[in-house]
């Protein structure tokens, strides 16, 4: 249901929980200020109290009260704000609750690059939002995909389309190098430019394929997942093989990836060498999986790594259900409880 931005402040200042537009994907924002609303946040997601939440603040002066120091290098990445990057700072306990945190000493915080939603936030102050989906289904980025998972009553603040449509790139920084606990909308070789010097740490940590202990708690589940299975294929030969023995229901892929004559559906993310201008449409595809009901994709994964290709890989990886250090059990909200917070 949409909202208007007074609405929304209101609701939210009075400890309610309001889905929030930003450039990457929707949000589900409480204040900090609220402790039963962050939980609202975690019930309504369905998600694993061990996966902390974003803070999303609208003007550098709100960084002092949340942060207990300044990691390494991070003037430099101010440049970058507004925008897609979600940086980690020591968090300050006292004012950043426990939940938002997941029981971490630390919080990431980053500044949107979208006007309504920073507006609001100058009406409400630093707000913790994590993406406004279920936990483990795709993201939302439009009103009507928070709608279809969180119910037509939801108070919503419509901020269109997000223009990027995939999630802000989370990364953490030390002495001499950063890591990337989560690639974005952001890509790396664009934060390492603004760094200069500092290392490109390879995380393998945050890679889909190991089994360690990720840094990001967030990368062990299950994410932006169809009801589909995907059958990622990366070698052209092996794709090939698989669309002519078509044991599938449709194919996601690039323009080039399907023969003229082909009836199967297909869903397209554009050029091969070009989709990072279509990365924002992969959630939209992996929800039209589930609207058209299909049970097994063949997905055309042969495709670039550099820049906005690791996010895109990542992202079918996860919805693919493939998961690092996964074998760890979800904590329980009881490890959580209301006078920790
Ligand atoms: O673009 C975005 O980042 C969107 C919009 C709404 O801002 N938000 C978003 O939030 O994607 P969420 O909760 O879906 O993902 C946040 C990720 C999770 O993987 C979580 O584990 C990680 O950030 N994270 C949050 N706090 C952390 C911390 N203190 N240390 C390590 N990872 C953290
Ligand atoms: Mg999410």
């Amino acid at each position: 249901m949409r909202v208007t931005l007074k609405k929304a402040a209101t609701l939210i200042n009075k400890g309610e929980v309001v889905a929030v537009p930003t450039e990457t994907v929707y949000g589900l924002a409480a204040s900090l200020d609220h402790p039963s609303a962050i939980r609202k946040i975690f019930s309504l997601k369905k998600r694993p109290c061990d996966n902390p939440l974003i803070v999303h603040i609208s003007r550098l002066s709100q960084l002092k009260n949340l942060v207990a120091s300044m990691p390494p290098h991070f003037h430099k990445l101010k440049k970058l704000w507004p925008g897609a990057l979600t940086v980690i700072f020591p968090a300050n306990k006292k004012k950043v609750p426990l939940l938002v945190r997941a029981g971490l000493t630390t919080v990431a915080i980053r500044m949107p690059r979208h006007k309504v939603f920073l507006r609001l936030i100058d009406k409400t102050g630093p707000l913790a939002a994590p993406s406004a989906n279920i936990s483990g289904r795709p993201s939302p980025t439009k009103r009507s995909h928070v709608e279809d998972d969180l119910g037509s009553d939801f108070p919503v603040l419509d901020g269109g389309v997000c223009r990027l449509g995939v999630e802000s790139t989370v990364i953490q920084l030390s002495r001499n190098s950063f890591s990337v606990l989560r690639p974005g909308a952001l890509s790396v070789e664009k934060i390492a430019k603004v760094l200069k010097n500092i290392k490109y740490r390879d995380e393998r940590l945050c890679s889909p394929e190991t089994s360690k202990k990720p840094l990001s708690p967030g990368q062990k589940y299950r994410h932006y997942a169809p009801q589909a299975q995907l059958i990622l294929c990366r070698n052209r030969k092996v794709f090939g093989k698989k669309l002519r023995q078509g044991n599938f229901d449709a194919v996601l892929g690039f323009n080039d990836s399907m023969p003229k004559r082909n009836r199967v559906q297909f869903l397209s993310l554009g050029r091969r060498d070009h989709f990072s201008g279509n990365l924002k449409y992969i959630y939209a595809r992996l929800r039209e999986l589930d609207r058209l009901k299909l049970n097994r994709v063949l997905v055309d994964a042969n495709f670039s790594h550099e820049g906005l290709g690791k996010t895109l890989w990542e992202r079918l990886n996860k919805a693919a259900g493939k998961t690092s250090g996964c074998k760890e059990k979800a904590l329980t909200p009881r490890a959580f409880s209301n006078n920790k917070l």
